[in-house]
């Protein structure tokens, strides 16, 4: 199967094997098959794979191996990864107003967000071309799960993070699982510009999403949730929006999918961001005539970027798509998170401005009241413990009598 690296800026191709995360003039690489994905790789095989007990069968990104990167099994560093549940609750559904709601929980990954599926195949191909050394900048969820998959591989983890403005559990689980932490003075925006000069320099290999391979690893949070539903596609598919790396996956899989016979129609992607990190929510509202740049703030850290990486990637599966950009409040925000949480499904702040978003859509009548839509959400509730507290979650000291307790429940409304 023909697949090359293909410069979305310039037109370049390089061969897979190329030592790149990005063209030479700058350009972002895409991975491209100008074959198409191989035929033999039907619904019925995936299908057939999905029940299967081999490791390769049991990750929900290398189900789909030939259509991600097509590697020997002992080249692979996988956990495994993907295949989270999709879950559905009767009170969610009813606050969002719509016919049919899932969410894909993302944040039941290895490492507790998505970002796993893009890194099994950033890491795999990091070894295959020999680096020893991995970097990414990150708000904290990239730089977690770097930081366990160069572990996995033997490779040596460094990440770059704003100082001060990465949520506590996953500056934690990033040192733990022994990446060289470096907090920037600045914001991520800073970060992402300096680890990007940096690598280049100093020869490391960059794990961004800007790099292709993790596009491929994270395609298939959309293919996987489209297998979930028996590959009757949704309506919507609706995700949190940051570096854009998400966005620009999502289209991709979705343009794979239908050129595949995977799908006949394709849903409309919904990109949210968070009102004040809304650069490609700007854009979108100008017709993307200009690229958007914001010095970003936001309580949801994970989506605290002002200049996404990946905009050109994500302009086009937002017109493949005929998809849509909005942003919301961090009240609206922490109150989706609430209802999320409190459905026994938990997440962190970036995910639930999903819900948030949805429930704008519905009030501006941009989704109608009988759509089946799908949530991603990104990131697991332990990720942002601090969040919790924000939103006046405590607990009750008591003395240790029946009597405390008894008005304790009382005063709960039990
Ligand atoms: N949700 C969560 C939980 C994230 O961690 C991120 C990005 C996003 C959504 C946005 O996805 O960047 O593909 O548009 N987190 C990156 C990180 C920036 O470093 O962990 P995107």
């Amino acid at each position: 199967m023909r697949a090359e690296l293909v410069c979305g800026a310039c037109g370049n191709r390089y061969t897979l094997d190329a030592p790149l995360t990005a063209c030479a003039c700058g350009g972002l690489l895409d991975v491209e098959r100008p074959d198409g994905l191989p035929p033999a790789l039907t619904t019925a095989v995936l299908d057939q794979r999905r029940g299967g007990r081999a490791v390769e069968d049991q990750s929900g990104v290398w189900r789909f191996r030939e259509a991600v990167l097509d590697v020997p099994a002992a080249q692979r560093a996988t956990r495994p990864e993907g295949r989270t549940p999709l879950y559905r609750h009767p009170k969610l559904t009813a606050h969002a107003g719509v016919a049919e709601l899932a969410f894909k929980h993302e944040g039941e990954n290895p490492t507790g967000s998505f970002k796993d599926r893009g890194m099994t195949v950033a890491i795999t191909q990091a070894r295959r071309l020999g680096a020893t050394t991995v970097a990414c900048a990150s708000t904290g969820n990239t730089s977690a799960s770097l930081a366990a998959y160069a572990g996995l591989a033997g490779l040596r983890p460094v990440v770059f993070l704003p100082a001060g403005k990465t949520s506590s559990s996953k500056l934690a689980q990033t040192l733990a699982y022994g990446a060289l932490c470096l907090a920037v003075r600045g914001d991520f925006d800073q970060a992402m510009a300096l680890v990007v000069e940096a690598s280049a320099k100093l020869g490391i290999y960059l794990v961004n999403s800007m790099n292709p391979f993790r596009i491929e690893g994270q395609k298939t949070i959309v293919w996987d949730l489209l297998q979930d539903l028996a590959w009757e596609p949704p309506d919507w598919i609706v995700v949190p929006a940051g570096n854009l790396g998400n966005t620009a996956a999502f289209g991709k899989a979705l343009r794979e999918a239908q050129a595949a016979g995977w799908i006949s129609k394709v849903p409309r992607l919904a990109a949210v961001q968070a009102a004040g990190a809304n650069p490609f929510a700007l854009g979108f509202a100008d017709g993307f005539r200009a690229r958007h740049r914001v010095a970003a703030e936001t309580i949801a850290t994970a989506i605290r970027i002002g200049n996404p990486v990946s905009w050109d990637r994500a302009v086009r599966a937002i017109r493949d798509t005929d998809g849509v950009v909005l942003a919301v409040t961090d009240d609206e925000i922490l109150a989706a998170k609430r209802e999320i949480d409190r459905a026994g499904l938990g997440c962190e702040p970036a995910s639930a401005a999903t819900l948030a978003g949805l429930r704008q859509l519905r009030a501006a009548g941009t989704l109608a009241a009988d759509a089946r839509v799908v949530c991603v959400l990104t990131g697991h509730v332990l990720k942002d413990p601090d969040a919790v507290a924000t939103t006046g979650e405590k607990p009750v000291e008591i003395d240790p009598t029946v009597q405390a307790v008894e008005s304790a429940l009382k005063d709960w409304g039990a």
